[in-house]
Parts: C-alpha cells; structure tokens; sequence
C-alpha cells in the first residue's frame, strides 16, 4: 500500500477549473464528476452512444454565429463548410442568415440535402473538378470563386464569379494552411489579376468581387489589413472583397480567442482609408469563418483502454483526429465521470492506431489514478475532426450527437462494419 492510499491527504489535488474559454458555454462541473454539456451529462451520452463519440452544442455553434454577424453587421459571414460539412449545422447556420462556402460537389450534395438557399452558396477550390462545377450550375449556387484560368471557360455566361487573389501576406501559421503568400497552390498572385479580370468580362461573366484567404488558425489581425491594402491597392471598383476565414480558436489553456471586435474595427478602418485613397467605393465585406464557428463547440470523449509508463491509451485515436499528426496540433484532455484527488502527471494520450504518431493529446496533466474504463473528454473538436476523420485501420468513424438545451439529437451515426467493407467488392 502507497503512502497516498494510506494518508489520502498527502500528495492530494484539487481537481482543476474548467478552463471556460476551450469549452461550451453552460459547460457545468457536476458533483460526481461529470461534465454537463448542452444540458446534458456526458456520462449519460457515453452509456447510451459508446465511446468515442463526438459532441456538438448546437447552442454555442448559433451563439458564435450571431456574434460574428453582432460584431460585422454590414458584413456577409459565409461559413467554411468544410470545418464541418453536416446537414444539421448546415441548417443551423442557414436559420442563423449566414451564408456557406463548399469545396466539392459532396459539400453542396450536403447543402442541397439541408436546403440550403442557392443564392448564398459560394463555390471554391483549386480543382474544381467537371463534376464540382456541374452540380454548382445545376444547383445554381449564387457565386464561384475563380483560381485559374482554366476554370474561366467552364462556366456559363452571367455567373457571379469572385477571383481569388494571392496577396503575399504570410499569416504566421502552421505551413500546410498557410494560403496568402506566393508559392502555395492556390489563387492568382496580384500581377495576373488585371488579365483575369479581362478574361471573365470576355466570357460574359459577372465579376461580384476579389477574394483572398490567407491560412488558418490566425491569430493577429495585421495580416488582414495587410491584405486589404494590397488588394484594395490593385485599384479595381469591387461590388464585394472577401477577406476568407483564418480567425484562430483556442485550443489549450492559455490560448486567447480571436478578437473579433479588433478584427471588425480594424478592417473597416483599413477598407475605408485605402478605397479612399485609391478612389473607389467601398466594397461589402464578406468573411468565411469555419474554425472559430465550431471548433469550441465540440467535444470528444473517449474511454480509456490501456495505461502504460507516461501514456494513456484510449479508444480513438488519429482516425478521429489526424490533426495532431498532420499539424503538430496541441490539445487538452480531462478526467470525466469521477472524482480524482491523485497526484497529477504529465502524460500523452493517445490512440489505437498502429503508428507512433497517433497522438492525441500530448503532454496533459491528467491524475496518477486514470485507469482503464475511465472517460476521458478533449475539447475543441467541432472542426477539421469530423472532417477529417478516416477509416484507418477499418475503424469506423464515432457518431457525431448533437445536445441543445437538454435536448439530444444524433446528428451523424456511428459508422458499422457493414458501411466499412460496403466499397469491397470482393466476390462472395
Ligand atoms: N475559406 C477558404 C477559402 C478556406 O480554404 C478555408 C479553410 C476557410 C475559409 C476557413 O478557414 P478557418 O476559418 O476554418 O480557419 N484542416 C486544417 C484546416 C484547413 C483549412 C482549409 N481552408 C486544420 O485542421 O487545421
């Protein structure tokens, strides 16, 4: 027997707050332990959906909406469906009058099956395959962003098109999303916008605008009035400027949301004085938040299979969420479901994945007593996981359980076994 199991005093800890600004708001600390989430303890989803699963609170996902139209109200907020491409949100944020970005004929099948209003859907990409742009005509999406000019000749006179613009302005992010600068795939460096331009009158398009997107996970606004400066500085009369999404979450204590205000107030100012130099009218803006919409409002709980010198295994893992992998990204993990005074440790979570590099969680303070069977609860995972995940492994990907007020709605099912070897056209 320990000297803590003797004397449970010594070497005890107070469990930690809850770090306020990573969870949902209304997120409660539960007297045995537990975490309510949307009104609902996440216990009671575990027993009634297994682990892992993954949670969104439909309440924060609409709060975060109208915070971005309460701080840009002149503004149009297109969501960055790709951070979470679900029916469900889709149509939450619809009801909440955003609009919606999509990236492929998949996305907008998802916007299609939501609803979504036609004249607020936007199209991108830096392939837009024949299909993509197919299904955009067909369903009539109200605007497409241009990125070469290859795709100039595919679409039918009279489309809204945007172009988008490589500003040259490095974000300061991880290099896999950084967008803005030369050298990346994506956009029309500012040379080659005048001929662009050209182009798209030639074949009878409408231009509705230039778009820029400078890379994700931002967390400075100069690089946006950077980007306004330079593409404002082309001198084009605009109808709309799109200045893309970017705005960063936090992830792990410490980590500050985006200030959003900042941003709002300094790009208006920024818009104003440069189309005044350069005597243009000033455009609408429009912004494509994905990241800061969702990221906070999701939660994922695995349950604790193994416990190994400085690990702690769980029952995901990077098919789940690669992002880790992909990104070097940083989360938290905490103990939910019961009480712990033990000593806490710094430990890795990770996964069940057959690599090294399916971490999870690396360096959390977690307590010494985590054992197999315990539930753990990572926050910030609404986007780029569900996104994201993979069948590595022919894991299925968790279920995707939506909580509102009490209230609890599946919103994408676990995936079976059956759905796994479903593309396996092996012979009987
Ligand atoms: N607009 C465009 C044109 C984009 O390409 C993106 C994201 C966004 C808006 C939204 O960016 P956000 O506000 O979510 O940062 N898988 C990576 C993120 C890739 C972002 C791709 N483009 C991750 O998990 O961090």
């Amino acid at each position: 027997m320990t000297l803590v199991e003797l004397l449970p005093s010594v070497g005890a800890c107070a469990e930690p707050p809850l770090e306020k600004h990573l969870w949902p708001a209304g997120t409660k600390l539960l007297p045995q332990g537990d975490l309510e989430i949307g009104g609902v303890p996440l216990t009671r989803l575990a027993a009634r959906f297994g682990t892992p699963f993954q949670l969104l609170d439909e309440t924060e996902v609409r709060a975060r909406a109208r915070a971005f139209r309460h701080a840009l109200p002149e503004a149009e907020v297109v969501f960055a469906g790709k951070s979470l491409p679900c029916g469900s949100v889709f149509r939450w944020l619809a009801e909440e009058g955003l609009s919606l970005d999509v990236c492929s004929a998949g996305e907008l099948a998802a916007a299609r099956k939501a609803g979504f209003p036609a004249d607020r859907i936007v199209l991108h990409g830096n392939v837009k395959t024949a299909e993509d742009i197919k299904a955009a005509l067909s369903y009539g999406v109200g605007r497409i962003v241009l990125d070469s000019f290859d795709e100039i000749a595919q679409l039918v006179p009279g489309q809204r098109v945007l172009i988008r613009v490589t500003p040259g302005v490095d974000a300061h992010t991880h290099p896999a999303i950084t967008t803005g600068v030369e050298g990346q795939k994506f956009g029309f460096s500012l040379d080659a916008v005048p001929e662009a331009v050209r182009r798209v009158e030639e074949a009878g398009l409408r231009l509705a605008g230039l778009h820029c997107h400078l890379g994700s996970q931002i967390t400075c606004v100069s690089v946006y009035e950077e980007a306004v400066r330079r593409v404002i500085g082309l001198g084009l009369p605009i109808e709309q400027l799109d200045l893309g999404g970017g705005f960063a979450a936090p992830y792990v204590p410490g980590e500050q949301p985006f200030d959003l205000t900042g941003f709002a107030n300094r790009v208006h100012a920024a818009l104003g004085y440069e189309c005044e130099h350069n005597r243009i009218p000033v455009p609408r803006l429009m912004i494509e938040p994905g990241r800061a919409l969702v990221a906070n409002a999701g939660v994922t709980v695995y349950r604790v299979a193994a416990v190994k010198p400085g690990f702690i295994a769980v029952d995901g893992g990077m098919s789940d969420n690669p992002r880790p992998a992909l990104y070097g990204a940083r989360y938290t993990a905490r103990l939910v479901g019961r009480h712990s005074r033990a000593p806490r440790h710094t430990v890795t979570v990770v996964g069940r994945h057959c690599e090294a590099g399916d971490v999870l969680a690396r360096d959390v303070q977690l307590p010494d007593d985590v054992r197999a069977g315990d539930l753990l609860a990572v926050p910030v995972t609404g986007a780029y996981h569900y996104a994201l995940a993979s069948n590595y492994n022919l894991v299925g990907r968790p279920p995707l359980v939506g909580v509102c007020d009490g209230i609890v709605r599946e919103l994408v099912r676990r995936e079976t076994e059956e759905d796994l070897l479903r593309r396996d056209l092996m012979p009987a």
